[in-house]
C-alpha cells in the first residue's frame, strides 16, 4: 500500500496499533507520559470524555480549566462552524469584525469594573501572550527587565513565561532566558504557622514582602534614586497549578499597597482562574485592587481555538508607547478564535454565571466537606465559586500525600468505577507544591446530579485507593 493509502486507511481507533505508533512516532516532551497509561478519546460531550467504547469519564478539571462552558457546547460549536463559512481565514495584518467587538467588549468591561481606559492585545495562547505581557511591562519600564512573582506561580513553558514561573523543574535543561524572577511567598492558608489567623498570616506575608524594600541594603530599591530594580509582580490571584490556594481576602489589598509605593506594576494572570471560574468573570474582582495588566486565554474560546490576549492601561500600551510590529504571529487574533470569544462574552451577559457558579460551588464545596468527615485523608477543602481544592494527606489529616492521590488519579482513568451498575471513569487534575492536591474544575454547566456523581466516585477512587 503507498502511504497516502496507508494514511486514509488508518482511520480506526485500533487502541494496541494507536499505541505502538505512539510509543515510536510522538514525542513524550509534553505532560501526556505523566500518567502511566494515558487513555485515548474518541469523543466529548457535556462534563464527560468518552472512549472507543462510549464509555464516559467524568471531567471535574475540564482541559485545566479551558473548557468552563462544556465540552461540545451547541451555541459555540455554532459560532465557530458560521464564523468558518464566512471568514474562517484572515492574515492576521487585516482587520476583521469580531477582533474589534471582543477588543471592545473586554476594554469596556475593564473601564466598567476598574474605571480605567485601555486596549486589548491578542495572541497564540496563554505563554504567548504573558511573553508579550512582559514586552509590555519592559517597554513601559524603560527595559527593567527584573519581575517578582509567587512561590507556587505558574505562567507558562515558553522561555520567558518560564523564567517567571517558579518550578525551577522547568528551566533546569535550558538555561537562562533573561532573568529569573524573584518568588516571594504566597499565603497558603491550610499550611499556615500555628499562632496565626489566615488574615494574619496574609499580613504577615505582605510584611515579608515590604520588608525588601525597607533601606537600600535589602537589595531591591534605590532610596536616593526613587527606584526599584523590579518592574512588576506577576500574581494568580488564586494559584492554579500550584493547588488552587485561595489567599485570606486582606493580602492582595496590602501588596498592591507596597507596589503603588514602590511604582512596581502588577500584573494578573486569569488564564487559568478567569471567565467565572472563581464566580466573577476575573478572579481578581474578588480582592479590590485594580490591575496594570490582566492576561487571559483557554476559556476565552471555551477551548476551541488557542487564542488568548491582554487587556492594558493606556499609558503602558497605546500606540505610541506599543507601536505596530510589537509582537507578531501568523495566528495571532485568528477570527476562529475572536468570533469564539465573542459569543463567549455575548453569553456571559445573557446568563447570570456569578449566580450560578456561586450556587454550585457552594454545593459541591459542602459535598466536598461531607467527604472530609468520612475520609481523614482529605486533609483540606476549599475554594471560590467552581475552583475548588481537595488536599490528600496522610491518616494525620496534614502530611502531604502524592502517592494516594496518584493512585486515585490512576483509578479513575482506568474507567473501572461503578455508577448506578455501569462502568465509568474520572478524570482528575492533580495541583499543589507537593502534588497531593485535586484541583477540581469541573464545567460550569454542571448539574446536580453530575456533582452528586463526582462526589460519589471521588469517594469510590479514595476508597479504593486506600485499599491498594
Ligand atoms: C495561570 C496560568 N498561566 C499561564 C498558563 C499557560 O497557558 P498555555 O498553556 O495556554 O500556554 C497556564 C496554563 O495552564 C496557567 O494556568
Amino acid at each position: 500500500m503507498s502511504q497516502h493509502n496507508e494514511l486514509k486507511a488508518d482511520t480506526s481507533l485500533d487502541e494496541t496499533n494507536l499505541r505502538a505508533d505512539e510509543a515510536k512516532y510522538c514525542s513524550f516532551g509534553d505532560t501526556v507520559h505523566y500518567v502511566e497509561t494515558p487513555p485515548i478519546f474518541a469523543r466529548c460531550e457535556g462534563s464527560y470524555m468518552f472512549d472507543a467504547a462510549d464509555k464516559p469519564y467524568l471531567d471535574l478539571q475540564m482541559w485545566y480549566s479551558a473548557v468552563n462552558f462544556g465540552y461540545s457546547n451547541p451555541r459555540l460549536n455554532d459560532a465557530l462552524k458560521k464564523q468558518v463559512d464566512t471568514l474562517p481565514q484572515t492574515a492576521s495584518q487585516y482587520l476583521h469584525p469580531t477582533k474589534i467587538r471582543l477588543a471592545k467588549a473586554i476594554a469596556e468591561d475593564m473601564k466598567c469594573k476598574f474605571s480605567l481606559p485601555g486596549r486589548v492585545h491578542f495572541n497564540v495562547g496563554g505563554a504567548q501572550c504573558i511573553e508579550d505581557s512582559l514586552k509590555i511591562v519592559r517597554n513601559a519600564t524603560g527595559g527593567k527587565s527584573l519581575m517578582f512573582a509567587f512561590e507556587g506561580g505558574y505562567h507558562g513553558r515558553t522561555l520567558g513565561a518560564s523564567s517567571i514561573t517558579s518550578s525551577y523543574r522547568y528551566r533546569r535543561r535550558y538555561g537562562h532566558f533573561g532573568d529569573r524572577a524573584h518568588f516571594i511567598p504566597f499565603p497558603y492558608p491550610f499550611r499556615r504557622p500555628k499562632n496565626m489567623t489566615a488574615e494574619e498570616y496574609g499580613e504577615h506575608c505582605v510584611n515579608e514582602f515590604a520588608r525588601l524594600f525597607e533601606t537600600e541594603y535589602n537589595g531591591v530599591w534605590d532610596p536616593k534614586g526613587g527606584q526599584a530594580e523590579y518592574a512588576a509582580f506577576y500574581v494568580e490571584p488564586i494559584q492554579g497549578t500550584g493547588g488552587y490556594v485561595v489567599p485570606p481576602k486582606n493580602f492582595f489589598i496590602g501588596l498592591k499597597k507596597v507596589l503603588d509605593r514602590y511604582g512596581i506594576l502588577l500584573v494578573v494572570d486569569e488564564i487559568q482562574m478567569g471567565f467565572y471560574r472563581t464566580g466573577k468573570l476575573w478572579s481578581i474582582e474578588h480582592f479590590g485592587v485594580t490591575p496594570d495588566i490582566l492576561v487571559f486565554a483557554k476559556a476565552l474560546t471555551n477551548g476551541m481555538n488557542p487564542l488568548g490576549g491582554l487587556w492594558a492601561r493606556e499609558e503602558l500600551i497605546n500606540p505610541t508607547i506599543f507601536p505596530p510590529g510589537s509582537t507578531h504571529s501568523t495566528f495571532a487574533s485568528n477570527p476562529l478564535g475572536t468570533a469564539l470569544g465573542l459569543e463567549v462574552f455575548e453569553m456571559l451577559q445573557e446568563t447570570d454565571y456569578e449566580k450560578m457558579v456561586t450556587e454550585k460551588g457552594a454545593y459541591f464545596l459542602e459535598g466536598l466537606r461531607d467527604l472530609q468527615k468520612r475520609h481523614k485523608e482529605i486533609g483540606d477543602v476549599d475554594g471560590l465559586g467552581l475552583a475548588l481544592r481537595a488536599e490528600i494527606c496522610a491518616d494525620d489529616g496534614f502530611t502531604p500525600n502524592k502517592a494516594l492521590l496518584d493512585k486515585m488519579v490512576d483509578i479513575g482513568l482506568a474507567g473501572d468505577l461503578d455508577w448506578q451498575g455501569k462502568k465509568v471513569g474520572l478524570i482528575l487534575d492533580v495541583g499543589g507544591y507537593y502534588k497531593n492536591v485535586i484541583t477540581l474544575a469541573p464545567s460550569l454547566h454542571i448539574s446536580t446530579a453530575e456533582i452528586d456523581q463526582g462526589l460519589a466516585l471521588l469517594d469510590q477512587a479514595l476508597t479504593r485507593a486506600k485499599r491498594t
